[in-house]
């Protein structure tokens, strides 16, 4: 099948990849001209784990162009993957999707059918605006245009979007028209059958089932995305709060969390107590969520808590801090992972900016090391008011410790669950350790000589 997609942030460029592999007739469409110059050189514009090796495995056949007239017209489905940032009041903004689909519009061809398919994240109704936007074009440009919009919505997962992509849970369609629907079943056909070749790096699970593909009308499609993102984000918060609570009567999160967790109706997943969610999703969608409400006049307690308890985490692990080592002024803290989750060098509302914001507030000198996420922290932090000279980022993790009061770990890298604690207590002024993902036992941290912290547990 022919296809368009415009945008290649992580979205686009995962679809356009996954489906290329699967035989499909891709062209990406972007104008940003330092992630074109990027993909023209073979090279992944976002750090994913096996998207470089799929990208070249892909590259004869995928095309990247800046230009939507170059492609839409002789495709069959256009994708619409560009991004839907918050505005000030937390709605997510749709002028880069309308955008998009008026682009696409003025250069269908008359006549010829198309299905434009919504994947970005967007408000519910945007569906039934993008149709509005397309129509429009048509009639000023004075054809009969024939275009099915669909919503696709997409979920993604950063560090694990390939994987994600050809074993996914499941595939959400809402569309008005059996057309849409009948051309989305044809271009995830290969995956709802999974009849191609897995990748080396990405075999078929053993346990994995055929997905369900699941149609519905556009505003539930647009509902779910919010919905499953919602129920995610507050399951993480609620182990969150239950956590602070087994910190006042001595009981341990990890074990009430492996005992709820074996209901079957509760599960495990999503259920690991520490610093809480951040990334390009949660934060976004629970804010976009309440807007959509609030323009309804609807209040929705429950995901305002979940926000709340979110972010209450990041202070906790501060207080945690003061609590052992009384003031911060002038004290060394080093802080293990600025991304914010492993896997990725996404720091977009990453725990780590927040706390080391706030230590350098409090007068503290911030020593930080991250894998792979140390040029866009040093980005982040520096964009509103330019570097602070207490912020020092390290590069080798066993340097990290030297002469700190404590150490904060804030992202569970898998380096950071294998350190050699004993050698890292060693160099610490006061071996502190402020565990903010549990990834250490208290006996391990103990028996290696520190004073160990966790989240939920004594
Ligand atoms: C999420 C959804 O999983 C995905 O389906 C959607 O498309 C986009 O948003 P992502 O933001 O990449 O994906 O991250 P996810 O793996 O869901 O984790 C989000 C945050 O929750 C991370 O900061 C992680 O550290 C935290 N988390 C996750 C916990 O604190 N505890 C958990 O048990 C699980």
């Amino acid at each position: 099948m022919k296809i368009a997609i415009i945008g290649t942030g992580y979205v686009g460029l995962t679809t356009a990849v996954v489906l290329s592999y699967l035989h499909h007739d891709v062209a990406a469409v972007d104008k940003d001209e330092s992630k074109l110059t990027l993909l023209h050189a073979r090279k992944s514009p976002i750090h994913e784990p096996g998207i470089q090796n799929l990208l070249e495995e892909v590259w004869h056949t995928l095309r990247f162009t800046p230009s939507v007239a170059e492609v839409v017209p002789e495709a069959e489905l256009v994708l619409i993957a560009v991004g839907t940032p918050p505005k000030q009041n937390g709605e997510a903004d749709t002028r880069h999707v309308e955008q998009a689909a008026r682009e696409v519009a003025q250069v269908c061809l008359p006549n010829k059918h198309y299905t434009l398919v919504v994947k970005s994240t967007v408000p519910i109704g945007t569906n039934q605006r993008v149709a509005k936007v397309v129509e429009s074009v048509f009639s000023t440009r004075g054809i009969r245009g024939n275009v099915s919009v669909a919503s696709n919505p997409e979920f993604l997962q950063e560090g694990l979007a390939l994987q994600g992509a050809f074993y996914p849970d499941r595939i959400v369609v809402g569309a008005n028209s059996d057309e849409a629907v009948d051309t989305l079943r044809r271009l995830y056909k290969p995956i709802l059958e999974q009849t191609f070749d897995p990748p080396s790096e990405f075999p078929r699970p053993s346990s994995y089932h055929l997905p369900p593909m699941m149609t519905t009308d556009p505003n539930s499609a647009e509902m779910i995305k919010y919905a499953a993102n919602t129920f995610l984000a507050l399951k993480i918060s609620f182990i969150n709060e239950i956590a602070g609570l087994c910190e006042e009567v001595d009981a341990d999160v990890t074990e009430v969390a492996r005992g709820i967790g074996l209901d079957a109706r509760i599960g495990h997943r999503f259920l690991r107590a520490g610093l809480g969610w951040g990334g390009s999703c949660y934060p976004k969608d629970t804010a976009a969520l309440l807007g959509v409400a609030a323009q309804s006049g609807y209040k929705m307690p429950i995901t305002e808590a979940a926000r709340t308890v979110n972010f209450r985490q990041r202070e906790r692990i501060v207080e945690k801090l003061r609590g052992t080592l009384g003031t911060l002024k002038g004290k060394i803290i080093g802080v293990l992972g600025l991304a914010f989750k492993p896997n990725t060098d996404d720091v977009r509302e990453a725990p780590a900016l927040d706390i080391i914001r706030e230590l350098l507030a409090e007068g503290a000198i911030v020593r930080a090391h991250d894998p792979i996420a140390i040029a866009n922290a040093r980005r982040a932090l520096s964009e509103k008011h330019g570097m602070d000279n207490r912020l020092h980022f390290i590069e080798d993790v066993y340097e990290l410790p030297y002469d700190t009061d404590a150490l904060v770990l804030v992202t569970e890298w898998d380096l950071y669950h294998k350190l050699e604690l004993r050698r890292l207590a060693k160099q610490m002024k006061t071996p502190i350790l402020i565990d903010g993902r549990n990834v250490y036992s208290p006996e391990e941290a103990r028996a290696a000589g520190f004073h160990y912290i966790g989240v939920g547990r004594t």
